[in-house]
């Protein structure tokens, strides 16, 4: 069974947004998946929630959404309700949950935004019923906006552990553990603007890059923070085994790269796009590259898809790289001069 997660769509904020996602969707569609999945956030002008179910309507496939922060921005999530949309569904044996977990927020100046992330009580109590009863071999797909385990906040500068975290969910830990039994499981998620994918335990964490790139700021050529092309996830569950497989695609071919060239304050890395800490990165005559340590003070604002070459590294280079899935891809880089 196949089918595709998007996520950030950011409709009418900046130009070429619906032109942008409109050749999105043909992309999705090429695919030719049985049920598209949105991560949240549809854009906060006025319109854009509106525009989205238009383009949606016409796609003729069933599209699930889970709210995210901006849902509340844009006023179409009542404040009031943020957190009663938890949902749940069953295609083709494989059980789809998707998990509310944005919450208004009334702002402060230590606090500037006006929503928040968690998994409360409510949520948690919700979840355990749902997850009632299904046998562990039966594959589970949980999406929500926010990321439910990631280093993103410790590598944007921010405290993790906020009491209202904006970059992830308080309790997230506890649906982790929920889901923990059943054998083949992934989460996705948004908001974050990035690829990065882990595992907790044997949980595949999968953050997908937005359609709307860096909120389209150049138009249809907006790629994401660290170099992900506009895009979105193809994912395939086998129907005997229940392995849950996935790559990242982009939607326009000017963007369809899967391993480049990132200099940051002198440092060289190998990005690979989709790449993680399962993903084998080997450089001729230099060996294997180590994924980057999220955690590493020395790591601030980069990216988990960044794999550091030693200081002595001639500027061209041939690179391959084995992910997860086992697929292989080949590139030759030429590092010009560093920032
Ligand atoms: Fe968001």
């Amino acid at each position: 069974m196949r089918f595709v997660f998007f996520t950030d769509v950011h409709l009418l904020e900046r130009e070429d947004s619906v032109k942008g996602f409109e050749l999105c969707i043909e992309s999705m569609l090429s695919h030719e998946p049985e049920v598209l999945i949105n991560g949240g956030d549809l854009g906060v002008p006025e319109g854009a929630t509106q525009t989205y179910k238009e383009m949606i309507a016409r796609i003729g496939l069933p599209v699930h959404m889970v709210n995210g922060n901006h849902e509340i921005c844009n006023g179409s999530l009542d404040p009031e309700r943020a957190g009663e949309f938890s949902n749940s569904f069953d295609h083709a044996g494989v059980h789809f949950v998707m998990l509310d977990l944005v919450r208004a927020f009334e702002p402060t100046e230590e606090h500037p935004w006006n929503w928040y992330f968690t998994a409360d009580e409510k949520n948690l109590k919700w979840l355990e019923e749902d997850l009632a009863g299904l046998d562990a071999d039966v594959p589970i797909i949980l999406t929500s906006h926010v990321p439910l385990s990631t280093s993103f906040p410790q590598r944007m500068g921010q405290v993790p552990g906020m009491e209202f975290p904006v970059n992830e969910a308080t309790n997230a830990k506890e649906v982790l553990e929920m889901l923990s039994r059943f054998r083949n499981v992934a989460t996705l998620h948004g908001h974050d603007h990035e690829n990065s994918r882990h595992r907790w335990r044997h949980i595949q964490i999968l953050t997908t890059g937005a359609v709307a790139g860096n909120w389209w700021r150049n138009g249809l050529d907006s790629p994401n923070q660290f170099g992900e092309p506009q895009g979105y996830r193809v994912i395939d569950v086998d129907s005997r085994s229940g392995e849950i497989t996935n790559r990242y695609h982009a939607f326009q071919p000017h963007q369809d790269i899967e391993i480049a060239p990132a200099t940051r304050e002198g440092r060289r890395f190998v990005n690979v796009i989709d790449g993680g800490s399962a993903a084998v990165v080997h450089v001729e005559g230099v060996g294997r590259l180590s994924a980057l340590d999220p955690w590493g003070q020395e790591n601030k604002r980069l990216s988990t898809h960044y794999y550091e070459l030693p200081e002595e590294c001639p500027p061209e280079m041939d690179v391959e790289v084995e992910f997860e899935d086992g697929r292989t891809v080949e590139a030759s880089l030429l590092f010009e001069d560093s920032d």
